[in-house]
């Protein structure tokens, strides 16, 4: 079904339209209970999420419509779909079971007639004990010294969402030991991270859903070879804990691992960070603090399975995503935070969301007859106030906002904190209702952001804030009508770059590809320090 050509696409342009002729100014002067119906409180244990939708260029009609486009498209159907563990990744005939990874003890999951509960109850509790042991050290490396730093090798869902949790964690509790991510296969990377460990006291996690990354397996084998320099090659695979779906594939890529956790075909890259990939930060935090990262997220994933359509955060949020980018025609959204401890998450909310909805096919293999997933892009506040946001307050393009903030301050710098929180309110403000002055100086307003607040920073509010976006971009894709945990997109680059590393490392091999390439190579090869 192409949902564009039902009644109810119809009646959400009819809406937009209607949008279009008003603005922030005059919908908040007509409806004073505006900043009330047009929010969500979401509990997360003794927390709290506020999510304001009330800046959104909507009223209470065009968000009527916009439920009836997540009736048409089934949401909550595919929703149920999704947490039973039935197929919704066609085209690889998988389940996307990321909310399974943080399920209670008294869930099951049949896939294929099998509880996955237990098996993933089983590697969980491996992932803290072997945390738990490392940190105690108990688990030491070859030459008997405690590990000292810890170092995450992987690339896209394997480093984001661990990189994330890191930074925003390290800002509330002390990490036990020193963690560094190397994901770019530019070895500069790698050898930056190696300069500042030791091997004998180093700890790599190396995580890989396929176990077929070309940058993960270079740098684990940087990092393998950095090992056998200083204490033999007899001893690498004590230093050497793998996660992914293919652990045993490890010893023949050169890469032998004595600690290995698996994870499942059913869980994609992106969505991963509830399941073993989030060792680092177990090691770092701790089991309990895990513990609290999946218990917020299945906070999160309660209230989408319960909630109302219309007090539902994440279907809310998504329909809003689905309104601005396929309704209203806007091209990007921009993610700031104004929160240090999150300035990694719109680089981990773009690959969320790029890769999962960045299609332009359906689910039955016809092209989509609406835009898809909006460019997501952003940062942090205060500093996106001296860098890009006179776009968005004056530019000629209406980007649509996600502002972040923290009521607590663990620092308890709480002046400081306060200017903080008062900018993030004050960019909202001034998009939403602008000035009047002169040309040069006017702010036209009316242009749309949604605020969301959590009352402080902890595992559970982090867990609660990925799981909000992981859900709205489910949503969205419903919507558009496509599968969103797939990404054959990616696959071309890759297949490509084996050719052209052909190309460049056989002297006299030219041919096959095109004359841009071709010249690009020679040039290169001409040029390169090693030759
Ligand atoms: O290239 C895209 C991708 O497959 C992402 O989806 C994934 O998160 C990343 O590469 C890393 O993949 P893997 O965990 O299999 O190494």
């Amino acid at each position: 079904m192409d949902i564009t050509t039902t009644p109810a696409w119809s009646a959400a342009l009819k809406s937009a339209d209607t949008i279009s002729q008003t603005t922030l100014k005059d919908l908040f002067a007509q409806d004073s209970a505006r900043a009330e119906t047009l929010s969500v409180e979401v509990l997360v244990g003794e927390d709290a999420m506020l999510v304001d939708f009330s800046k959104q260029n909507v009223d209470e009609h065009s968000v009527q419509c916009l439920i009836a486009l997540a009736e048409q498209a089934g949401v909550e159907q595919k929703r149920n779909d999704m947490f039973e563990g039935v197929v919704v990744n066609g085209t690889e005939q998988q389940p996307a079971l990321h909310t399974a990874l943080r399920g209670p003890i008294e869930t099951s999951v049949n896939v294929k007639g099998i509880d996955v509960m237990d098996e993933i109850l089983r590697v969980r509790a491996r992932v803290k004990e072997f945390a738990e042991s490392v940190r105690a050290g108990r688990i030491v490396g070859a030459t008997g010294k405690k590990f000292e730093s810890v170092i995450n090798v992987g690339i896209g869902g394997s480093d984001l969402g661990p990189t994330l949790v890191h930074e925003a964690l390290s800002t509330v509790s002390h990490p036990a030991i020193r963690a560094h991510f190397v994901a770019n296969i530019d070895p500069t990377e790698v050898r930056s991270a190696l300069r500042e460990c030791n091997p004998e006291t180093t700890l790599v996690v190396l995580c890989s859903k396929s176990f077929s990354t070309s940058e993960t397996l270079s740098n684990g084998r940087i990092i393998a070879q950095w090992i056998t320099d200083a204490i033999g090659a007899k001893n690498v695979s004590k230093h050497f804990a793998v996660v992914s779906v293919f652990p045993e594939k490890a010893e023949s890529a050169g890469l032998p691992a004595d600690y290995e956790f698996p994870m499942w075909s059913w869980v994609g890259g992106r969505y991963s960070i509830s399941s073993a990939v989030n060792l680092v930060n177990v090691i770092a935090f701790g089991s309990s603090a895990y513990d609290s990262m999946l218990s917020g997220m299945r906070s999160m994933d309660e209230h989408f399975m319960t909630a109302p359509l219309h007090r539902n955060a994440p279907v809310l949020m998504g329909l809003l995503n689905v309104w601005n980018r396929s309704i209203l025609g806007r091209e990007t959204r921009a993610m700031i935070a104004y929160s240090t401890a999150l300035k990694s998450f719109a680089s981990y909310v773009q690959q969320l969301e790029m890769e999962s909805n960045g299609k332009r096919v359906t689910t039955d293999g016809n092209l989509v007859s609406m835009p898809t997933s909006p460019i997501v892009w952003g940062g942090v506040g205060t500093n996106a106030q001296h860098a890009y946001m006179q776009l968005l307050h004056q530019g000629t393009s209406i980007v649509p906002a996600d502002f972040i903030g923290v009521a607590t301050t663990p620092t308890h710098d709480g002046v400081a904190h306060d200017a903080l929180v008062a900018n993030l309110f004050a960019q909202s403000q001034a998009l939403a209702f602008g000035n009047a002055s002169d040309p040069h100086r006017t702010l036209p307003g009316n242009r749309p952001s949604t605020t969301l607040m959590l009352s402080s920073l902890s595992p559970r509010t982090l867990g609660a804030l990925i799981a909000l976006y992981e859900h709205s971009v489910f949503v969205q894709g419903c919507v558009f009508g496509i599968n969103s945990f797939d990404q054959w997109g990616v696959e071309l680059g890759k297949k490509l770059a084996n050719e052209v590393s052909a190309q460049i490392s056989t002297p006299s091999q030219s041919g096959g590809a095109d004359a841009s390439t071709e010249k690009l190579v020679q040039w290169y090869k001409t040029h390169r320090s090693n030759t």
